[in-house]
């Protein structure tokens, strides 16, 4: 059975890649390489046996993307991770974000709204609950105002989907919201590659612990949490790509009620900064350099999730610690820089 997974050569993509092909799906990505590499389809062939087949393709030449369902034709689920990520970057550049995330979203739709029977999974984020009032965040929980042109791109984005699957019942979807990914394949031939200076805390870490970049900032520790600093859910990404394929074998095994669902991926447990870094001191045996500094604008002060319905509807647990996903961090960070 065929899936497509565009941004397959990402982060998250590239471990979903690996999980579809050892569960025996044949996968196709498309990906532009604007923030990728070609070279990760060796790391995929390597863990896997398999060379997936690769299409490099912007999503937002429409015709492309037309001419691409034309000759696969029998692709019978996509997973859609294919987007730009970075939040600041989002604040400077809005068009291009909403181009890049919502245009080639709707360019997929619409290629999917000809075929008699389509499954669809799309990357959301954590971000769409902004501060949440209450801890654990379930699905439940209100959709708050975005605060920036990417955290908008994420909530307009299962907007899009879920008003196509109200006017198309031959359209199952399923948006998946993430909360912090982090770590690599066990193998040590996939993993995160961040370009230019890391902007999430797990790649700032271990290249501080690389010796890359000289000292962590600790963004605020007069928060109102146990040691003062933020409080995440980090989630192992190999956990996280697994429960893609379990989201996809609901919709292709039409076990889905409705056809447009929403589940949260996290571990359910929250950890700060703090813990974050000691986990790295432990797993690497290495004191990190940080410094306490001022806040960073826009940050939340604690996001983890209620987890209950992936573990019940979905049959998914994330089984990773902390300390576990940051040893495959680490391993990969020091195996890069070899
Ligand atoms: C985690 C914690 C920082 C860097 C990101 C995306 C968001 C969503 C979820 C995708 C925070 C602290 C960080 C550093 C630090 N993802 N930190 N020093 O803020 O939860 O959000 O993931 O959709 O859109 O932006 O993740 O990794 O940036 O930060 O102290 O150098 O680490 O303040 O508390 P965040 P993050």
């Amino acid at each position: 059975m065929k899936i497509l997974v565009t941004g397959g050569l990402g982060f998250i993509g590239s471990h979903t890649v690996v999980e579809l092909q050892n569960e025996g799906f044949e996968v196709v990505i498309i990906d532009d390489c604007s923030n990728s590499s070609e070279k990760v389809l060796e790391g995929i062939s390597s863990i896997t046996g398999k060379m997936p087949l690769f299409e490099k393709i912007d999503l937002k030449e429409k015709a492309k993307v037309e001419d691409f369902f034309k000759r696969h034709h029998d692709v019978e689920g996509v997973i859609h991770f294919a987007a730009s990520k970075a939040v600041g970057e989002s604040v400077e550049k809005p068009l291009l974000y909403y181009e890049n995330n919502l245009g080639t979203l709707v360019y997929l739709l619409k290629e999917l709204s000809k075929k008699d029977n389509s499954n669809f999974i799309f990357s959301s984020s954590c971000t769409v609950y902004g501060q949440a009032d209450e801890m654990p965040i379930s699905e439940k929980a209100p959709v708050k105002p975005a605060e920036s042109p990417y955290g908008n791109t994420k909530q307009m984005g299962e907007e899009i989907i879920r008003d196509t699957c109200i006017v198309n019942d031959k359209m199952n979807a399923i948006a998946l919201r993430y909360f912090n990914p982090m770590g690599a394949h066990p193998s040590g031939n996939i993993g995160e590659l961040p370009i230019g200076v890391p902007q999430n805390l797990v790649p700032f870490i271990t290249q501080t612990g690389a010796g890359l970049r000289e000292q962590l900032s600790v963004f605020g520790d007069d928060y109102p949490t146990e040691d003062g600093t933020c409080v995440r859910d980090y989630i192992y990404v190999v956990d996280l790509a697994k429960a893609h394929v379990q989201a996809l074998q609901r919709l292709l095994g039409g076990k889905n009620k409705e056809n447009y669902e929403i589940f949260n991926l996290g571990t359910g447990k929250g950890s700060s900064v703090l813990e974050v870094i000691h986990s790295f001191e432990k797993v690497s045996g290495k004191k990190l350099n940080y410094k306490i500094v001022d806040r960073r604008a826009g940050d939340i002060v604690s996001a983890y999730a209620d987890t209950t319905k992936a573990n019940e509807v979905l049959g998914w647990k994330s089984q990773y610690t902390l300390d576990e996903a940051m040893k495959s961090a680490w391993e990969w960070e020091q195996k890069i820089r070899a």
